[in-house]
């Protein structure tokens, strides 16, 4: 559906999972309930066969690719995800625990286009395992980010962020799932930021348009 606001064309997502697929889920559910406007899914790939995303995304009713990187050079399955996602016309592409690092050509052919959610308050604690290592460094506030991907891993431009506290109850897991529900919302929070086009990039700082 066009942005009603803007009268634009729908900004096109790809999305691109590996496992679970909450967020994307997350994601489809705030555009079909109205909450995310001006966005499409144009199409969901994963890089794992048999995975309960992709599965999800059937159930959806949405496009979906599999393209198993296992066993593959980077290059070569990237190309692969990159001429889909082309064919698609995509542009912007979510990664949401897509658990492959992207090759530098990918983050060339999407420019400042690809966005990641990590589940930590970045820059601490990037990389595996964020929300165990933030458990295990004794923070009492933790969170997720959704940053812009550059050719550094969990480095990129910030556009979301949100936290949540830690209780001196909680273990590792229920802290987990605590972020994860931070999870849902601030990846559409950070699609409808882009899709707005109110937004610019002051050097790594991504802000309103004063
Ligand atoms: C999320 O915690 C996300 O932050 C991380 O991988 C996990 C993916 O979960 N990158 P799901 O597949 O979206 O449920």
């Amino acid at each position: 559906m066009a942005n009603q606001q803007t009268d634009r064309p729908p900004l096109r997502l790809g999305i691109l999972l590996s496992g679970r697929g909450s967020n994307m889920i997350a994601i489809a559910k705030a555009i079909r309930e109205g909450r995310l406007k001006g966005v499409e899914i144009a199409i969901v790939i994963s890089n794992v066969a048999n995975v309960c995303g992709l599965a999800v995304t059937r159930e959806l009713d949405l496009p979906s690719a599999i393209f198993v990187s296992k066993g593959r050079s980077r290059a070569e399955h990237d190309a692969d995800v990159i001429a889909c996602l082309q064919e698609h016309k995509v542009d912007l592409v979510c990664l949401a625990g897509y658990m492959r690092l992207l090759s530098p050509a990918f983050v060339t052919a999407f420019p400042q286009r690809i966005l990641n959610i990590h589940p930590a308050l970045l820059p601490a604690f990037p990389g595996l395992d964020a929300q165990q290592q933030a458990w295990d460094y004794g923070v009492k506030v933790a969170g997720c980010t959704v940053h812009f991907v550059d050719e550094h891993l969990d480095h990129g431009p910030i556009v979301v962020q949100r936290t949540v506290p830690v209780l001196d109850t909680d273990d590792a897991h229920a802290l987990a799932d605590r972020i994860l529900a931070e999870e849902h919302i601030a990846y559409s929070e950070a699609i409808a930021r882009v899709a707005s086009g109110e937004y610019e990039f002051q050097g790594r700082r991504y802000v309103k348009r004063g």
